[in-house]
């Protein structure tokens, strides 16, 4: 996600920020931009590309002051370039301000900024707070007033910095649901989204909590609420991380981070998409072809790897609750095969974590040159399938820097439920319907976060497992995928033997490798398949080999024919693999971990697969 850098205090602002945001470069960008204080102008520099880029521009510049603001960017409104990087301004030199996070109203935001008269020159969402600030102080506030009282009109999340010429001593910073921390020193305070960036210069950290807004003047600062005001005393944290701790929030790897950040990936994936009263979703990179989509007849989802079998489970959702026949193929078979799609009644639906795979992106060449209408669904803003592809839903899953993918699997089919809620609201899909699926989907992070308490016991599973050589992973209907993606997170990162398949089909082969060195991992959630499965561990049970569920909370039977159980939280049956996932990826991250094994760097594989 973006990272934000701000100083204040008694030394140049200039080294500490730009120091601050290689610090943040770890996280993933696009863009990077800083501005400084001097005396009565705010220099602004601004980049699409890395930190580097912006030093060498700034070389040559006069960048003095001791106030300053600087971002890294990831794009997520309006694609990464120099006008849409941070700071963004009221245009008129005075407002400047940093902000990660989405703000879901700010079309009609800047809709009436504009008819006021304000010229916006970036695509973003964040140049409407700028705007808004400028607006306040214009008529007569100081520079707090004129945030809270920008905050008040802003729907969404956010974490900002705002610093403006016309009050030169002042730097206001604000969260609501995105990080930002001060960090405390003897004669200089600096704030950060995330500590790496401040802990080279001091350990002592105060977090702002959310709808807090802290008034930062010379080496003071004063935290309140921004709906009551009224000062709020914050204790000042010891924060005894490493850097390299830092980057990754105190965990040990990247990808445990991701795992554990995915309740949070989740309401990210779903902030602003929802109207629960109407049980629908609204999916603004739609708009352009709604009235296409709601003529087409059948979808063909073409993906790779994890993100592949994510759209199995799109083939479920999209076939059983809007409706739409629905077939999944890899982008490597595809783009080979002689695929006979209708232009007329047909749409191709791609999804992509990097949006630059090689074999996904030749598949939208070759059907976008037949005519027909293409739908991506990226992580990441700007890439080759976002900008090839017709229409689209980001995931806005922030980067995902551990090459096995964790938290976009579970965005994925976050966008799914959300894409088949669309689709089908267009159909036959009642609005009783529609607001279940609603209701069920906003509990889906606190449900996560739910199953990420039990780590401890799955770490205790994965000491007792690591040694075998060989699992099987099964599932049924829509945790069949499940049961191929647990096999391949253990795989590539463990480099145990790992096959994933359906439970019915063990009986047609696989079942003759079973013995009590072979253990299998059921996923069998209590769903319209549950007695199936059943059936299935018994056949496994009767050849000794060894059970692992991941079952519903409540199941007790379950214990008596597995050796070890997995809860997860009951959910509608469409949404219980985003559940069903994290504790395999929490498996697969013990076990590979426990073999000392490079989780984020997993040999052979890249995060991005750019080449055939
Ligand atoms: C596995 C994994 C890969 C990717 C695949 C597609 O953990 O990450 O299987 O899912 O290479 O990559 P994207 O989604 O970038 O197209």
């Amino acid at each position: 996600m973006c990272g934000i850098v701000g100083y204040i205090g008694k030394n140049q602002a200039r080294p500490i920020l730009l120091e601050g945001l290689r610090r943040l470069e770890y996280r993933g960008y696009d863009s990077a931009g800083v501005a400084v204080l001097d005396g009565d102008t705010i220099n602004n520099f601004k980049v699409k590309g890395r930190v580097a880029e912006l030093e060498k521009i700034l070389a040559n510049q006069d960048l003095e002051g001791s106030i300053g603001i600087a971002h890294t960017r990831w794009a997520t409104h309006g694609e990464p370039s120099q006008k849409n990087a941070h700071p963004h301004s009221d245009g008129e030199g005075n407002v400047f301000v940093v902000h990660n996070g989405i703000i879901e109203n700010y079309k009609t935001l800047k809709t009436n900024l504009e008819k006021e008269g304000h010229k916006f020159s970036s695509d973003t969402d964040t140049e409407v707070i700028a705007h808004l600030v400028s607006k306040f102080l214009k008529s007569g506030d100081d520079l707090e007033q004129a945030v809270r009282k920008s905050l008040r009109l802003i729907k969404g999340a956010y974490a900002l910095l705002v610093m403006a010429k016309s009050e030169p001593e002042t730097l206001i910073a604000a969260r609501f649901s995105s990080p930002l921390r001060i960090g405390v020193g003897a004669d200089q305070l600096i704030i950060a989204s995330d500590p790496s960036a401040i802990l080279n210069y001091t350990s002592q950290l105060v977090t702002l909590g959310d709808g807090e807004i802290a008034v930062i003047k010379g080496t003071d600062y004063a935290i309140s609420s921004l709906v009551g005001g009224g000062t709020i005393d914050k204790e000042i944290e010891e924060i005894e991380w490493d850097l390299t701790e830092a980057e990754k929030g105190g965990y040990d790897h990247f990808m445990l981070k991701e795992i554990m950040e995915q309740p949070e990936t989740v309401r990210n994936t779903l902030r602003g998409r929802l109207i629960s009263e109407e049980g629908k979703a609204v999916l603004g990179g739609l708009s352009r072809v709604e009235d296409k989509l709601r003529q087409i007849e059948r979808i063909t989802v073409v993906a790779c790897g994890t993100a592949s079998y994510a759209a199995l489970i799109g083939e479920y959702m999209l076939e059983e609750y809007a409706g739409i026949p629905t077939e999944v193929c890899v982008s490597s078979e595809f783009r080979y095969r002689k695929a006979v799609i209708d232009p007329k009644k047909e749409a191709v639906l791609v999804l992509s974590q990097s949006g630059e795979t090689a074999d996904t992106l030749a598949v939208i060449k070759e059907v976008k040159e037949k005519g027909v209408l293409t739908i991506g669904i990226a992580n990441v803003t700007g890439s080759s399938i976002a900008k090839e592809t017709d229409a689209g839903i980001y995931n806005h899953a922030g980067p995902e820097i551990g090459v096995a993918s964790t938290k976009v699997f579970v965005s994925q089919l976050t966008v799914l439920s959300l894409l088949t809620l669309f689709l089908g609201r267009q159909r036959q899909m009642s609005v009783t319907m529609g607001k279940r699926i609603t209701e069920e989907l906003l509990k889906i992070p606190e449900y996560i976060s739910t199953i990420l308490k039990t780590n401890q016991s799955i770490l205790e599973i994965a000491e007792k497992y690591k040694d075998y050589n060989d699992f099987f992973f099964l599932g049924r209907k829509y945790n069949f995928p499940i049961a191929l993606e647990g096999a391949l997170k253990l795989k590539e990162i463990s480099y145990i033997h790992a096959e994933g398949g359906s439970s019915g089909e063990l009986k047609h082969g696989p079942i003759a490798m079973i013995d009590e060195n072979f253990p299998t991992v059921f996923v069998c959630p209590k769903d319209s398949v549950y007695e199936k499965n059943i059936s299935n561990i018994e056949e496994v049970k009767a050849r000794k080999g060894k059970i692992i569920a991941v079952a519903t909370e409540g199941d007790e039977e379950i214990k008596k024919i597995a050796d070890e159980v997995f809860y997860i939280p009951k959910t509608l049956e469409m949404l219980t693999p985003i559940l069903a996932v994290v504790p395999l990826q929490l498996l697969a991250y013990h076990v590979a971990t426990l073999k000392d094994c490079d989780v984020d760097k997993p040999r052979n594989l890249a995060k991005s697969v750019t080449v055939e």
